[in-house]
């Protein structure tokens, strides 16, 4: 049995078991494919690369940043430019009051590739860590390429996505490392009060875990809630605040995402040690865009606003639409997503199916970010407002005809 190769795309070649993907085809990657091939016009109610949404950008500052002769030069540092760990540190944490040197911000090229700096830092092969239910679909790759497991810990959607301690508790392991929190979660929007703030580093001192924060929604609040609380600054438990451009400056296309090491000071030394090694090996970030990086965060303020903009006019739309129909959505704290709930009448991903199929509107199942429970689509917030409109539109028309299954386009 040894030599018993298990892949199914085995081939010729011995691959390793934590790339089995599969084809990575599910009936809705299918069914999209299909209606492309078919020239049939889809409206993308997922679309949350912002670069595609029509949002203006400040194209002459941000290019203007390239045309120096620094961007020219190579300057390895493991950890990232200096200058653009100090911008981080003065302009991105100073504007909210939260004192951070720049020796403990490490640079990566995306938040995707900080979990995956931490997971290699905090845990050996087969350790478990902590994310919440529902949330960010990548974690699930994200574990099995690090060859840790994930364990998920369930918010309470009756209690306005809450955390349900006993349930996390109960989640902990001798092998458990690090507890993920996503802040503002996605795709529920909602974000951890200072109280339940102070409860997840209770719980981490307890058991001597990390916390990891996701905070690349931050600075999407919705309906002027004011600024949301950062877990960056000091804290009794070793914390890793991860954030960067591709929301902070909606320019995903620029690479380069940070995390901020924060806790006893020991821990924090002996991590950011660590993380410089993991970080040499690789040194994955764009020297041009990090000498950019200080006279870019200033534009943040204006890009944050379109999206903000954008998120209200469509919510706003979006009830509007809803009012009447089978349809409804849950409250919205902050970040790019909204619920909607629909009659649990199929399979939510057999849905989304039928909705690109027969209405030519394409939203993602609840599946895709762990809801157990059927009866649920997610949207994203950042779609252009006519596309916006006419996709949910063609939504609730598919879905009041979904029992029939009648064309609506
Ligand atoms: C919660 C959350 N974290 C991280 C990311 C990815 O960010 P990055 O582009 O920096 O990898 C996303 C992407 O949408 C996200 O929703």
């Amino acid at each position: 049995m040894g030599d018993v190769n298990h892949n199914s795309n085995a081939g010729t070649h011995r691959w390793a078991d934590r790339t089995d993907f599969g084809d990575g085809a599910n009936g809705l990657a299918v069914a999209i494919a299909d209606a492309r091939a078919a020239s049939r016009p889809l409206i993308d109610l997922t679309v949350t690369n912002p670069t595609r949404c029509g949002f203006v950008y400040d194209m002459a500052a941000l290019l203007a940043a390239f045309a120096v002769p620094t961007a020219l030069q190579y300057q390895a540092d493991p950890l990232g430019a200096p200058g653009a760990r100090q911008a981080i540190a003065d302009q991105y944490y100073g504007q909210r009051d939260i004192s951070i040197s720049p020796d403990r911000i490490v640079l990566t090229a995306s938040t995707s590739e900080a979990y995956g700096y931490l997971l290699r830092l905090l845990c050996n092969p087969g350790d478990e860590f902590l994310v919440p239910e529902p949330s960010y679909p990548l974690f699930d790759l994200l574990a099995s390429m690090q060859d840790v497991t994930l364990v998920r810990y369930p918010l309470r959607l009756h209690d306005g996505w809450r955390v349900d301690w006993e349930a996390l508790r109960a989640c902990i392991s001798q092998r458990t490392r690090a507890i993920v929190v996503v802040h503002p979660n996605n795709p529920t929007g909602h974000t951890a009060e200072i109280a339940e703030q102070a409860m997840f580093q209770a719980v981490a001192a307890e058991f001597k875990l990390a916390l990891i924060v996701d905070e690349v929604f931050l600075d999407y609040p919705i309906h002027d809630a004011g600024p949301l609380r950062s877990f960056a600054g000091p804290a009794n438990v070793l914390t890793f605040v991860l954030s960067g451009l591709s929301k902070v400056l909606a320019l995903p296309q620029m690479k380069l995402a940070w995390t901020a090491v924060c806790g006893p000071e020991s821990e924090v030394e002996e991590a950011v040690h660590r993380l410089q090694f993991i970080a040499d090996t690789f040194l994955s970030v764009n020297g041009p865009v990090q000498m950019a990086l200080g006279s870019w965060l200033p534009l943040g303020a204006d890009i944050q606003q379109q999206i903000r903009r954008r998120v209200s006019a469509n919510l706003e739309r979006l009830d509007v639409l809803l009012a009447g129909s089978v349809c409804s959505r849950l409250p919205v704290w902050a970040g790019w997503s909204v619920m909607v709930r629909v009659p649990a009448v199929m399979p939510d991903q057999d849905l989304a199916v039928l909705l690109v199929e027969h209405c030519g509107v394409v939203v993602h199942p609840g599946s895709f970010y762990g809801m157990a429970a059927q009866g649920w689509l997610v949207l994203s917030l950042i779609v252009q407002q006519e596309e916006f409109d006419l996709g949910v539109t063609r939504l609730i028309t598919g879905v009041d005809r979904v029992c029939n299954v009648e064309p609506c386009l």
